[in-house]
């Protein structure tokens, strides 16, 4: 797939040759300013389709409008946005993704955008990075098959402004590492195993020059990773403990370490789940190939972070393994030590993404973190708690929090914090251990939370369980996009720029 060409004119929209111009029109609003002019210039057509009703501008409506050679562009494609106030930054990038979805499908090559009425001029980003996540396939392994949309070559926007061809850049860099991370959970597990991970960082680390190490199992043994290792112990395919370094401030000629600050994502792996000896269930448990939707969403966002030499201290810290049942899995009533010492109750070897990831943050104290932001498709209490159009999240640190909220809303990735009560923390107790990794009874996302923020030391970290809002398998719920959506890359990007600019 080549990347869509996108730039940004100052043409009449009427004036533009393309196959399609994009219109945006919300609910309940009429043309306004440039809009209106190109409605004059096609004899009132649009406003015509609008006033009838015959188009609402609901979200994810779009509907092609021939043009009769009245303006240079061969149609016109009116898009809803939904209602005004509803328009947050993730339905802005949902609505343009569906945009580029059906234009693909009605066969555009060549699509302008004018910026009218319900988009705002600080809606550029969002414009861009929902029509770049919009030009997204899975690749398919099918033989012989005829794909059945075809690609954008190019987007022109007009409308703008002048001179934002730099934000352009940085929202489709953005719009593209999601869309990395969309295939990586999209790709089989036969595939993506934590050996291919493990690949795929060293290409990355290798394209920009970072430090890079994998550890496996006898580096682990060492180390004393036994939370991780007990996970992977059913499995024949031997885990990875990824670790990638990207020296921003160093490489920004900065004095070392301008306040110290060393940004830790890490990312839950498992490249295939199948609970292990507490073994899932058959139906849907190939969607558990997406299990290492966290790990895709740092190493993209890391792809970023690192091509724009931001200057900031970032690390990256995947712990990838499968969770599998076999003669050496390990078993429900096992106890077992965590790297940093505490002893672990394995009451369900299903809740094996705290495990792995309260060994990947031990190891990203060890290596300097100072703050942790940890992405994992963690629990399906999420999809209960707050469902599949948000990433639900806890977290120790209230300025932190404040960070990863903004990024969030930057990004247009939404998230939403759930309490941390100092009640449920007995919920975490064990009879025979310091801690369990299940059975709390309730708040299943939060407790499986408040395990992994057992790890981290007092350190400012937040956590991101992205299990429903990396999915979104509810096909009753039509304006969430739906497969692999690569939560949590755009926010990871964002906050690593938030984080290293000198006014935070
Ligand atoms: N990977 C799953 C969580 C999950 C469920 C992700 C559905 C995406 C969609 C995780 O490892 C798991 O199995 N969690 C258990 C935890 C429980 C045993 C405490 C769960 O949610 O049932
Ligand atoms: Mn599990
Ligand atoms: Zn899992």
């Amino acid at each position: 797939m080549a990347a869509v060409r996108i730039s940004l004119i100052v043409t009449a929209p009427a004036e533009i040759t393309v196959d399609a111009l994009a219109v945006a029109v919300a609910t309940g609003q009429r043309l306004t300013g440039s809009a209106l002019d190109l409605d004059r210039s096609l004899g009132g057509l649009l406003s015509e389709l609008i006033a009838n009703d015959e188009f609402k501008g609901r979200i994810h409506e779009v509907m092609p409008v021939p043009t009769h050679g009245r303006i240079a562009a061969r149609r016109v494609i009116l898009y809803g946005v939904g209602a005004a106030h509803d328009l947050d930054g993730q339905r802005m990038r949902s609505a343009h993704h569906e945009l580029v979805r059906a234009s693909r499908t009605y066969g555009y090559k060549r699509l302008a955008l004018m910026r009218t009425d319900p988009l705002a001029m600080n809606s550029l980003q969002g414009v861009v990075e929902g029509c770049v996540m919009g030009t997204f396939e899975r690749r398919s392994r099918q033989t012989g098959a005829q794909p059945e949309r075809g690609e954008i070559t190019d987007l022109i926007l007009t409308g703008f402004g002048q001179g934002r061809e730099h934000e352009v850049v940085a929202a489709q860099e953005a719009g593209e590492a999601t869309n990395h991370a969309r295939e990586w959970q999209n790709a089989p597990p036969n595939e993506l195993t934590p050996e291919a991970m493990a690949q795929e960082a060293m290409r990355i680390a290798q394209r920009h020059g970072l430090e890079i190490e994998v550890l496996g199992p006898a580096e682990l043994r060492t180390g004393g990773y036994n939370l991780l290792l007990g996970v992977s112990a059913g499995s024949a395919k031997p885990p990875r403990l990824i670790r990638m370094r990207h020296r921003g401030t160093q490489l920004a000629g900065l004095p070392p370490q301008l306040d110290g600050t060393v940004l830790a994502l890490v990312g839950k792996g498992i490249t295939f789940d199948t609970g292990g000896i507490s073994l899932k269930e058959p139906a849907g448990m190939s969607q558990m190939k997406a299990d290492m939707g966290g790990a895709a969403a740092v190493l993209a966002a890391m792809d970023v972070i690192a091509g724009r030499k931001l200057p900031l201290d970032v690390m990256v810290v995947i712990a990838a393994s499968e969770n599998m049942p076999g003669a050496s899995a390990q078993r429900p009533g096992d106890v077992v030590m965590s790297a940093d010492g505490k002893t672990v109750e394995i009451l369900n070897t299903d809740a094996e993404g705290r495990l792995v990831l309260a060994d990947a943050i031990t190891h990203a104290l060890r290596n300097g973190a100072t703050h942790i932001l940890d992405l994992a498709t963690l629990t399906g209490a999420a999809a209960v708690a707050i469902g599949h159009a948000a990433t639900a999240a806890v977290s120790n640190d209230d300025a932190f929090w404040n960070l990863v909220e903004k990024a969030a809303d930057r990004a247009g990735d939404r998230v939403w914090r759930l309490p941390i009560y100092a009640d449920y923390r007995v919920l975490l107790r064990s009879q025979v251990a310091d801690l369990r990794n299940s059975e709390y009874g309730e708040a299943g996302t939060i407790l499986g939370g408040m395990f992994i923020g057992e790890f981290v030391d007092g350190k400012p970290w937040a956590h991101l369980d992205i299990a429903a809002s990396s999915w979104n398998t509810n096909t009753e719920l039509t304006t969430v996009l739906r497969g692999p959506s690569g939560a949590g890359t755009r926010l990871c990007i964002e906050l690593a720029e938030l984080m290293s600019s000198p006014v935070r």
